[in-house]
């Protein structure tokens, strides 16, 4: 049996695999070419893989063997979940294990773009500041305010959770609730929250559900937060709205084409821009990094594979 790897893994990982079967690992740097992968494939019984990397129907009919595609994401849009399971093949992913570093960050980003961390580390580098004064780069509290929350799943949750501190007001969009704070529609949301915070998986019902109208719907003087999927959120309509005063501001960890940014955006001073931070903390990356990895002997030993793509 060959298991592929498409990255490089610390090597306390990668020795449970090989007490499994043998391992392929590309070792070359970023993501694995296409065809590349598909040569490599062809012969695997399981594969590892990244969010970086697109496992689309063609790349899984050239693979016969097949039994398991372990993503080393939470996020599974990369694959092409229902060419996998029309050929019996399990897909799994890693939740749990990234839900704190993630709302970590999605909070890092609030906190820096209310109080203009970034902006003012720009500032001083360039050689611009004159010295503290009474009405200096004044930023926004959150004391009081509402977060919206888009997508009320573990991250949602843990990002809600964080919120109360804060002494802030949540409410979130979809059906699962904690006391106190209740779900309503979208639109609801935008116009409401002083904080929007998207949570949501990328699928085509969520692909640019921020677009130009969206924005519009949120108050002047709001902040969007996007630690999930970049296509989520129109770039171009957000780079508007950040322009023209629509929104007060954003932070973003996540783009359309990774690792391409949006021109505009890269001028604003009233976006954060982080790059694709969610889960990197080593202790997450590492817990991801096993969980996929004992997701995919689970299959070839025959086992419950521990959190399937349903
Ligand atoms: C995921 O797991 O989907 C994240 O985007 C990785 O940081």
């Amino acid at each position: 049996m060959k298991i592929l790897v498409t990255r490089t893994l610390p090597s306390f990982i990668i020795s449970k695999l090989e007490a499994a079967a043998a391992v392929d690992v590309f070792t070359g740097g970023g993501s694995i070419p296409a065809d590349e992968l598909r040569t490599r494939i062809a012969d695997a019984d399981a594969l590892v893989c990244l969010l970086t990397e697109t496992i689309d129907r063609v790349t899984i009919d050239t693979a016969p063997l097949l039994k398991v595609i372990a993503n080393v994401a939470v996020g599974y849009n990369n694959i092409d979940v229902p060419a996998a399971q029309a050929r019996g093949i399990v897909v799994t992913n890693t939740p749990d294990v990234l839900t704190e570093a993630t709302a970590d960050l999605a909070w890092a980003l609030i906190m820096d773009i209310t109080r203009r961390v970034t902006e003012g580390d720009r500032l001083i580098r360039r050689g611009a500041w004159k010295g503290w004064a009474l009405d200096f780069m004044l930023g926004n509290e959150l004391r009081g305010k509402t977060l919206g929350i888009i997508g009320f799943g573990r991250i949602g949750q843990a990002v809600a959770a964080r919120a109360v501190p804060f002494g802030m007001r949540v409410i979130h969009t979809d059906a699962q609730t904690v006391p106190g704070s209740g779900a309503i529609p979208v639109d609801r949301l935008l116009a409401t929250a002083d904080v929007v915070s998207i949570h949501c998986p990328l699928t085509p019902e969520t692909r640019h559900m921020i677009n130009q109208a969206a924005l519009a719907r949120m108050k002047r003087s709001a902040y969007l937060i996007n630690t999930s999927r970049g296509p989520v959120v129109d770039e171009a309509a957000l780079a508007w709205a950040l322009k023209n005063g629509i929104i007060s501001g954003a932070g973003l960890d996540v783009y359309e084409e990774e690792p391409a940014v949006h021109p505009d955006l890269l001028t604003l001073e009233n976006v954060v821009l982080a790059p694709h931070l969610g889960s990197a903390t080593t202790e997450t990356r590492t817990a991801m990094a096993d969980l996929a990895v004992r997701n995919a002997i689970a299959v070839l030993t025959g086992q419950l594979p521990l959190t399937p793509v349903s």
